[in-house]
């Protein structure tokens, strides 16, 4: 420290500049060790070109050993794929995230996971969970209309052998099972409703989002912001698929709705679908 400040004496410094330099570049050192720590020990690191990276962008889940399992997570407008995720107490998680359309965000509850959803990158972290309960991941990024319904979950269960998913285009046959053998063009129209982002609006179940619950809204009986009584029939649906604030129904906002690029067959496979959804779905 004497010898490199009279160093820079000799060097033609003034003693103070002299000694507030090795300060200075004793700061800057620091820095870059603690980057260096940060990327080397701790393996927080930027995040990885999808074009570098072996996985794509299919959203898949898989267990690497007794307690270790692998999510690569795909955040869309407005829904994370998988959307729900159960996985056993004490299971570590290793989370890689990516997007399919704009940036998102990924907060896991309960947890110190905080990432960003970048298109085009993919970004990890591992999370433990030793405790049971649901941790609800969150989109922190505003993301469009359907931001504020952008969530998804982990359910870490006592004693769960293996892991189970929601959410994911693997999952669709799963539909089947609720109302036995399920018509490829019922198939179809779900994959477009999760494709397209309905469900984080339109909920199945009865629940109401921000745009009225696809639970029995096949001919359902409804009442327009105008006042006008109409039969959701197939024409008003596809209607409201392709001009959604021509008729909005009471209680709903207008403008809410982006208007959906979708051709014929992709309006006929969506109106299959919805016909199958009655009130009674849970
Ligand atoms: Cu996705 Cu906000």
């Amino acid at each position: 420290m004497k010898r490199l400040s009279d160093f820079l004496v000799r060097l033609g410094f003034p003693p103070l500049e002299g000694k507030l330099l090795i300060v200075a570049l004793g700061l800057a050192g620091g820095h870059l060790l603690l980057v260096a720590f940060a990327a080397y020990q701790l393996k927080i690191n930027v995040p990885t070109c999808l074009a570098d990276d072996p996985k794509t962008l299919e959203p898949s889940v898989k267990q690497l050993d007794e307690n270790t399992y692998q999510a690569l997570y795909v955040a869309k407008m407005w829904q994370f794929e998988p959307s729900v995720l159960r996985i056993p107490t004490g299971a570590s998680l290793e989370v890689f995230l990516t997007s399919s359309d704009v940036i998102h965000g990924f907060f896991v509850k309960g947890t110190n996971a905080n990432l960003m959803a970048i298109p085009g990158t993919v970004g990890d972290t591992k999370i433990t969970f030793d405790k049971p309960g649901t941790y609800p991941i969150i989109c922190h990024e505003y993301c469009g209309s359907g931001h504020h319904n952008m969530v998804g979950s982990i359910e870490v269960i006592d004693g769960l052998e293996g892991f189970e998913t929601e959410g994911l285009p693997s999952d669709v046959p799963d539909l089947a099972a609720a109302g036995g053998e399920l018509a490829p063009e019922v198939a179809k129209g779900f994959e477009v409703a999760t494709q397209f982002g309905c469900l984080a609006c339109h909920s199945t179940n009865g629940t109401k989002l921000v745009g009225p619950s696809f639970a029995g809204i096949y001919h359902r009986d409804i009442t327009t912001t105008s006042g006008e009584s109409i039969k959701a029939d197939e024409e008003y649906l596809k209607e409201s698929i392709l001009s959604p604030n021509e008729k909005i129904v009471e209680g709903f906002q207008p403008n809410m709705m982006p208007a959906l690029p979708l051709n014929e067959e992709q309006v006929a496979y969506l109106l299959a679908y919805l016909k199958t959804l009655s009130s009674a779905q849970n």
